[in-house]
């Protein structure tokens, strides 16, 4: 059975009791969706370990029945797709002797060659995983050196695995990673590995972001890093994370969607303010490596993403080809690689990722690379792999979004497409100071604005309520607002498990009309700017076939408030940035939506927060 790999995994070694600390983390982890969870720990070579298929509430107190206490330990959530969670199949996986334990983030995917080797040579498999295989090379692999027996045992492995690994003979613990997320904490005599960042946040600030390949042994002396090959140890840098272990808590309110929904007022501000100087309203991108004269030769300019940061590409496009007469265009990461994409030395593509570990958009980075073009990244997540492997990266800074769904960090990347398009078109020559001070001032506007939007939600619980038993939702908006349709219309899908769709308002009269009905609501993004008559006769299109409708609009819009349902009303901005103020409303309906069908609206089912496998 293969692991869909947005497992969490926390390893531990210090004088606190590992257990503790272990639970603890991965309690920090549940957000990456799990339905099996299990710890080992170890001390005085003796092991203890309980793993289970269950939530917290229901295999934790077995855990610490079963593991009192270690001074080193693993911990695993698991979150499987293929085949059903078991005990087997639950981490850690052990060696035939049971003195070596793993756990797993990733996918193996020589996992059958290995096992079929391993079993010729007597090694007996107690799961269906792919991740025992790692366990009995180890054990194959061990000639007194644990550290060594890793490293051979990665060498072997072909596919995507963040690992950690205990021996009941051995001090220490030994973590390695390649193309799965992993971190190291560095703390007062004490270690951590985790699969992110909240795990580590309560004992230590300071973390090494190991890089693919790299091999960490924890222990208490110390942390040694060592390459993929040769013997030698490799120096690392100790990073201090920004943000503190209460940004990813929920601070009092019911679901963390709910937090990061009202923390993108202060989300926008850290962002518009890191990128823009407010005196002089100049770009500053302290973190890009690419200079003005690349900007002046470019010939084609690619947005690519995933899911949620691919609808904020979609408004990167339209804002540079507003601003400057440059080619651009916004790709799905999954398909860019193999459209192929026509690039040159003269291209510059703009990956946009939360987390900077999606696979997909990570695959379309390398492709890019490949063929010349100039890869810069705008990102959310401090030292991940998508930061490493780019030419530089626009800081998003909404701090932790912990919420499956995306809200915060979308927003703060419709801010900083904008500030980007901005940029390229000022140092191209394509638009004046006074243009770039008048969108840059309106984006230091932005975080007060958001704060108005967020302060009346009362119409969106009235539609909640009204269609709350509806099967169908239809979204539609133009120009910037195209971008803000779809993604009204993914925030239902992805937490209210309600079909919904997205679509060009002027695109509906060439099919998508036929779906409407009376008890399909359509929510219409139908804020003031350049084609919003065009907007009003597609509203009338949609009531004249009998269409209930709900409208944003800007306040004073009576003609469109006297045509339809419901009106929401979002504060007036320069359309460009309108989508930044529209969406809120969206992600507040699909919130209540969701709460009021009891669904969980952090962990809705099928997704996880970052997918780290093609
Ligand atoms: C999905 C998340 O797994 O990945 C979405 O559920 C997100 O919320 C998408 O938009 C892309 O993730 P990222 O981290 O690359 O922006």
């Amino acid at each position: 059975m293969r692991e869909m790999p947005m497992c969490g995994i926390v390893g531990y070694i210090g004088d606190r009791n590992a257990v503790d600390v272990i639970l603890d983390g991965l309690k920090r982890l549940e957000y990456r969706g799990y339905d099996s969870l299990g710890v080992a720990a170890f001390k005085d070579n003796k092991g203890y370990w309980w793993k289970d298929p269950g939530n917290f509430a229901s295999v934790e107190f077995k855990i610490r029945k079963k593991v009192k206490k270690g001074d080193r330990g693993i911990g695993h959530t698991r979150w499987a797709t293929h085949g059903k969670p078991s005990h087997q199949n639950a981490h850690p996986h052990f060696s035939c002797c049971e003195k070596f334990a793993i756990v797993h983030n990733g996918i193996i995917e020589n996992h059958r060659d290995l096992r079929r080797r391993l079993s010729a040579s007597g090694h007996k498999f107690r799961s269906e995983t792919d991740s025992e295989v790692i366990a009995h090379l180890i054990e194959e692999h061990y000639q007194g050196s644990l550290l060594e027996a890793v490293r051979a045992a990665v060498a072997q492995l072909e596919g995507s695995y963040a690992i950690a690994v205990c021996h009941q003979d051995s001090d220490g613990l030994v973590a390695a990673r390649n193309m799965s997320p992993l971190v190291i904490g560095v703390g007062e005599n004490e270690y951590l590995a985790a699969s992110d960042v909240p795990a580590i946040l309560p004992y230590t600030k300071r973390v090494i972001y190991l890089a693919d390949g790299q091999v960490a042994h924890l222990r208490r002396e110390g942390i040694r890093l060592y390459g993929q090959t040769g013997s030698d140890e490799v120096s690392f840098e100790i990073s201090t994370v920004e943000w503190e272990q209460e940004h990813a808590e929920k601070a009092g309110y019911p679901h963390f969607m709910l937090k990061e929904i009202y923390e993108q007022p202060e989300a926008l501000k850290n962002t518009v303010e890191s990128l823009i100087e407010v005196k002089s309203l100049d770009v500053r991108l302290p973190h890009l490596e690419v200079a003005e004269e690349f900007f002046k030769q470019l010939n084609k300019v690619y947005f690519v993403a995933c899911g949620t940061a691919y609808h904020a590409g979609i408004v990167g496009r339209y804002a540079l080809a507003t601003l400057a007469p440059v080619r651009v265009s916004c790709d799905v990461a999954s398909e860019f690689r193999y459209t192929p994409p026509y690039i040159d030395d003269k291209t510059l593509v703009v990956a946009i990722s939360q987390s900077g570990e999606t696979a997909d958009t990570l695959a379309a980075v390398a492709e890019a690379k490949r063929r010349g073009a100039r890869v810069i990244t705008i990102c959310n997540a401090t030292g991940s792999s998508i930061v490493r492997n780019t030419d530089g990266v626009l800081y998003t800074r909404a701090g932790p979004e912990i919420g499956v769904a995306s809200t915060k960090a979308y927003t703060t990347q419709l801010a900083v497409v904008v500030i980007l398009a901005t940029h390229i078109a000022q140092v191209c020559g394509h638009i004046d100071a006074a243009k770039r001070e008048e969108i840059l001032g309106w984006l230091l506007k932005i975080p007060e604005l958001a704060k108005q939007t967020l302060e009346d939600d009362s119409v969106i619980l009235e539609v909640a309520d009204a269609f709350l038993s509806t099967t169908t939702f239809l979204y539609i908006g133009r120009r910037f607002n195209y971008a803000t349709a779809f993604e009204g219309a993914l925030k239902l899908k992805e937490i209210s498990y309600i079909h919904a769709e997205g679509y060009g308002a002027g695109e509906m009269k060439h099919g998508p009309i036929a779906l409407v009905q009376a008890d399909y609501p359509t929510v219409a993004i139908a804020t003031h700017g350049l084609v919003h008559e065009k907007m009003v006769s597609n509203i009338q299109e949609i009531k004249a076939r009998g269409g209930p409708v709900i409208a944003l609009t800007n306040p004073q819009d009576e003609e469109t408030r006297e045509l339809v349902d419901y009106v929401i009303e979002v504060p007036e901005v320069p359309e460009m940035l309108s989508p930044i103020l529209n969406v809120i409303p969206l992600q507040l309906l699909a919130y209540h939506i969701a709460l009021k069908k009891g669904l969980n609206v952090d962990q809705p089912r099928n997704l996880a927060k970052s997918v780290t496998v093609e």
